[in-house]
């Protein structure tokens, strides 16, 4: 069965890698995919959370890294996925995920949203607060992939966002 794991990913932390190595251990392929106009004003290009994702993931052989625009019902379809995967952490995120969960539901009633609970050490974890602590210059070490780390500190350098 295949499955879709998506979301904005700028970047992909430790909490996001946790959700996926155990969903690709359930799904026969977990497609991980990046919602391309997210309109958050990202610190990555859609180009850059692909690659970074790719490079994340490289040790788990049934994960792919996508991206998507519009919706994303549609897209599950496309691509043959009958679950889409959400992690959650906190009962801060129940809110939103139920409505977007309802509204995908009621735009494919075919289609499931699996929740996972993020692992405990990562219930804290955010792409925001890690964006935060990098640009104060905290250590980020353990909370996201190294590949992310190292490209966050060139980034936030180059970018001139560090704050401290
Ligand atoms: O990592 P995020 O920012 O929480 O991911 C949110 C995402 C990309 C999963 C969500 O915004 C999304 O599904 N966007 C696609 C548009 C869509 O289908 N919206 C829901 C029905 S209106």
């Amino acid at each position: 069965m295949i499955a879709v794991y998506p979301g904005s990913f700028d970047p992909a932390t430790n909490g996001h890698l946790d959700i996926i190595e155990r969903a690709a251990r359930i799904f026969d392929q977990l497609i991980v995919t990046v919602f391309r106009n997210a309109g958050k004003n990202p610190l990555f290009t859609m180009e850059e959370r692909v690659e970074l994702l790719r490079e994340a993931t490289a040790h788990i052989p049934n994960v792919r890294i996508d991206s998507f625009g519009g919706l994303l019902t549609q897209y599950a379809k496309e691509q043959g996925a009958r679950v889409l995967v959400k992690g959650l952490r906190a009962v801060s995120d129940f809110d939103y995920e139920f409505q977007m969960a309802l509204m995908n539901k009621k735009l494919d009633p075919e289609l499931e949203t699996l929740f996972m609970m993020t692992g405990q050490k990562y219930s804290y974890l955010s792409s925001s607060i890690v964006k935060e602590l990098a640009g104060f210059g905290g250590c980020i070490e353990g909370l996201v992939p190294p590949n992310v780390a190292k490209r966050l500190m060139e980034t936030i350098e180059k970018s001139g966002v560090r704050k401290g």
